[in-house]
């Protein structure tokens, strides 16, 4: 695995790739890597010539200071995985490396802004879409995969590289769990024993929601999912949205759409977790 910390040799070895006709897969991380990360990665590998992930954790995306202070690094053992699922090349910049100059791009997303984490964390969007616009312009990825683990992100993402018709395709991928069905995140590892003991009951009380399907409407399944959450004393509820699985809007009527997930943003202790699950 090649390591490029700095922007122009890295520049040079994308480019010797395309001379000999290389397809490219990226994987943009912020490290701290787990199992999620590595199905993103295997599949990018078997879709792809070269395997190519970043590992920047980036300020500008953190609205919350403490957040960005306390997000965990592990470098060696980011390392130890990405040479296990042979990644050909980690990008790994510093701020000063990514950022010489502020960019103080301002991107429009509309609606799909306005709603769950971009209401929530103000100004996130933004600096997930400067990085990551920088992150393409950079590596020059044929396809880029994305977890819908992050489900708002990765929407955002697509309207990116539809408004500047960047040459990439985005790639979904399913959402990676523990065994007990917490959603695999970087930011598990802060939970203590007893708030990871409790936070698979997030998974469980989504899933219950969604099997009420028939006999509740959207508006009703929000409530239950809300009441259920709100029972268990360690979790500080944020939001539970239904919303359509393109536009990200709340709809009146099951037959309003033609998909719709749940959506739950909490926080457990000190952690801040995010979850969803597709209702159809
Ligand atoms: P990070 O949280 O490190 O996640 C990197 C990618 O892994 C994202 O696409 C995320 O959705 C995916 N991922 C994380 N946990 C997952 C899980 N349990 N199952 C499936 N996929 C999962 O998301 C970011 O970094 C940053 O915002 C980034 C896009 C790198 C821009 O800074």
């Amino acid at each position: 695995m090649q390591i490029f910390e700095t922007i122009r040799p890295a520049q040079q070895q994308i480019s010797e790739y395309r001379k000999t006709g290389k397809t490219i897969g990226f994987v943009p991380t912020m490290g701290a890597l787990h199992e999620g990360h590595l199905e993103l990665m295997r599949r990018a590998k078997a879709e792809n010539d070269i395997l190519v992930v970043s590992i920047f954790v980036n300020p500008i995306q953190f609205n919350n200071p403490a957040d960005l202070e306390k997000y965990p690094r592990t470098p060696e053992k980011d390392n130890a995985m990405l040479r296990q699922v042979k990644c050909d090349m980690l990008f790994a910049p510093d701020v000063e490396e990514m950022y010489p100059e502020p960019d103080n791009t301002i991107y429009q997303f509309g609606k799909l802004a306005s709603v769950m984490e971009g209401a929530f964390r103000p100004g996130h969007f933004n600096g997930v879409a400067v990085v990551v616009r920088k992150l393409f312009d950079i590596l020059t990825p044929d396809k880029a995969y994305f977890g819908e683990k992050d489900y708002q992100q990765l929407a955002i993402i697509q309207s990116l590289v539809k408004q500047f018709s960047i040459p990439v395709e985005i790639i979904p991928c399913s959402i990676v769990r523990e065994k007990d069905g917490l959603a695999m995140s970087s930011r598990n590892i802060r939970l203590s024993d007893n708030e990871r003991a409790i936070a698979p009951k997030i998974y469980e009380i989504l899933k219950k929601a969604v099997s009420l399907r028939k006999v509740l409407s959207p508006f009703e399944m929000e409530q239950y999912a809300s009441k259920e959450l709100q029972k268990i004393e360690l979790f500080d509820l944020e939001y539970v949205s239904i919303a359509d699985d393109t536009g990200l809007q709340a709809f009146t009527h099951w037959n309003d759409v033609n998909g719709a997930r749940i959506f739950v943003a909490l926080q457990l202790g000190k952690v801040r977790l995010i979850d969803n699950v597709r209702i159809f």
